[in-house]
């Protein structure tokens, strides 16, 4: 199902095109999710001369199927800044985030952007006596950071049982996808150029140009920028060893009573956030939650009625309007990845691992790298840098992500499952054995058999099925499948070999 952004607008340029052409340009934009457009814009504006290439169509990735919050309040984590890279840190991840949203208004009043934008207060609230002490420990945190943040235990959101949350005020939520509209139109203005349905398969060095293939087409410029949300490039950069994808799950409701005003989150697990959106003219309850990470199972049996029954908590007689699920990547440190995309590859960026708070950290990452490209130092740079080591000092996180590769790609293989189709039941995925080989088969309500190799064509990792999205998706890096074995969700670039 598609979300309420993608419902609400179905395509982002009216005029859409594939590239048809070779072409050479100051900088290339791989990826045209919200981080890719608004560095597309800045730079465009600059009067650099930018091409964005898009692999599917623009904003239909997690940036058209996010919540949408535009907000410094990140889950309750800046105590864990603090503690982990010490007070300066915090400090600069509190100050850049806030002033995205700055950033974000500005853009949005000068290029006279219609896209439901306003101001909310957020909060992280608890009902679970455990927690609590989390969120006073929070709230100290952040005045260590001169930020006002409120200790409150009353909340404007109509749930019952609220022990305590930490508000910021000031924050701000919209629809990314009039937001997208806005940017393009800016981007396009301004002379730069956007190619829909246009995968980048690969990236070349040569002397001090990249050259950037796509399909028969290639694409020259000094700059690239690879904004799609998870590098496709393996090596160098081997992000792959330093993040994973999460994924989570989203509903829309229709109202039976008045709209509440606020953006939450709440402090225990699963996580959910709530908040209100515009929806075809009326005001309807957007929810997500239940994080996991890709190809592993969801730590509740049916996310989308915990969903639903979160709905009911906030008003009992709201009704599901709609329902869908998305992915974000996520950092060994929770720090995104924004800066080089490696030293041997000068003049390349990666903008990365935004755990699931890109609305600012797409603004904050565009500026950073924006900057670089123009020479222009960055306050914030620093705190980034994308080839810092201590994410792979983790250990427990690296051994996780080794233990959970070497599973895949090794001992599953030699492994073969017993189940044979005819055992399959209606609607159900699994991978069984076929004539002697591992096979991934769906059968679907009306008794047809859809069968896939059920390895990653990213990295070679066995594919897990995922019951509640009738997808098959990857336990190592995230890519995600539909039961064809269409890619739905890289860093994969291609389908799923089908048998
Ligand atoms: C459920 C959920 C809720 C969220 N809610 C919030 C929120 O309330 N507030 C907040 O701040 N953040 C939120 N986030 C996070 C935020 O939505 C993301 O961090 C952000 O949208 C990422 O944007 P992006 O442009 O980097 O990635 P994407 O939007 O995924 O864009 C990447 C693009 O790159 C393209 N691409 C990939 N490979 C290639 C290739 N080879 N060639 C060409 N193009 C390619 C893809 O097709 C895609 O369009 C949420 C995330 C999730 C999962
Ligand atoms: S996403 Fe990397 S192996 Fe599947």
């Amino acid at each position: 199902m598609n979300s309420i952004w993608i419902d609400s607008v179905p395509k982002i340029l009216n005029d859409s095109k594939k590239i048809d052409m070779d072409i050479s340009c100051d900088v290339t934009i791989v990826g045209g999710g919200i981080t890719g457009l608004t560095s597309a814009y800045y730079l465009s504006k600059k009067g650099l001369k930018v091409v964005v290439l898009e692999k599917d169509s623009l904003m239909s990735k997690t940036s058209g199927n996010t919540t949408a919050k535009i907000t410094a309040q990140h889950g309750l984590f800046y105590k864990y800044l603090i503690d982990t890279f010490g007070l300066e840190t915090a400090k600069k991840y509190l100050s850049c985030n806030l002033q995205a949203i700055d950033n974000i208004k500005s853009i949005i009043d000068t290029e006279k952007i219609d896209c439901d934008f306003e101001y909310q207060n957020s909060y992280v609230f608890t009902k679970s006596n455990s927690y609590v002490q989390d969120i006073k420990d929070e709230v100290k945190a952040l005045h260590m950071l001169d930020f006002d943040a409120k200790l409150l235990t009353k909340i404007p959101l109509p749930i019952s049982n609220v022990l305590c949350a930490v508000e910021f005020p000031n924050q701000a939520q919209f629809n990314p996808r009039k937001y997208g509209v806005g940017l393009c139109n800016s981007i396009l203005n301004n002379g730069g150029i956007i190619f829909e349905d246009s995968k980048v398969t690969d990236i070349q060095k040569i002397k001090d140009m990249y050259s950037i293939s796509v399909g028969e087409h290639t694409v020259v410029s000094k700059y690239v920028i690879l904004a799609t949300r998870y590098p496709f490039i393996n090596a160098p950069g081997f992000y792959f060893l330093k993040m994973y994808q999460a994924l989570s799950y989203c509903a829309s409701f229709e109202l039976s009573s008045d709209a509440f005003s606020g953006m939450y989150i709440n402090a225990e697990n699963p996580t959910l956030s709530a908040r209100i959106a515009k929806y075809n003219d009326k005001n309807v309850l957007l929810l997500s939650g239940c994080s996991h990470k890709v190809g592993k199972p969801s730590g509740v049996s049916d996310p989308y009625s915990t969903l639903t029954t979160f709905a009911h908590s906030i008003d009992a007689d709201s009704k599901l309007i709609s329902k869908w699920v998305t992915e974000d990547g996520v950092s060994l440190d929770k720090l995104p990845y924004i800066g080089k995309f490696s030293s041997f590859m000068p003049n390349m960026y990666i903008p990365s691992g935004f755990k699931k708070w890109g609305m600012t950290l797409s603004n904050v990452a565009s500026n950073i790298i924006v900057d670089e490209i123009l020479g222009n130092k960055n306050e914030y740079a620093n705190i980034f840098d994308s080839t810092r080591l201590h994410p792979i000092q983790n250990k427990e996180e690296m051994g996780n992500m080794i233990k959970e590769a070497t599973s895949s790609i090794v001992i599953k293989k030699f492994n073969l499952p017993n189940a044979t189709i005819q055992s399959l039941a209606s609607n159900e995925g699994k991978i069984i054995e076929f004539e002697g080989a591992k096979v991934g088969v769906y059968k679907d309500k009306d008794g047809n058999i859809y069968k896939i190799k059920p390895i990653c064509p990213h990295l070679g990792c066995e594919l897990s099925w995922n019951t509640v999205n009738k997808t098959w998706d990857c336990p190592c890096h995230g890519s995600r499948f539909d039961y064809t074995g269409k890619l739905l969700y890289g860093p994969s670039l291609h389908d799923l070999t089908i048998l």
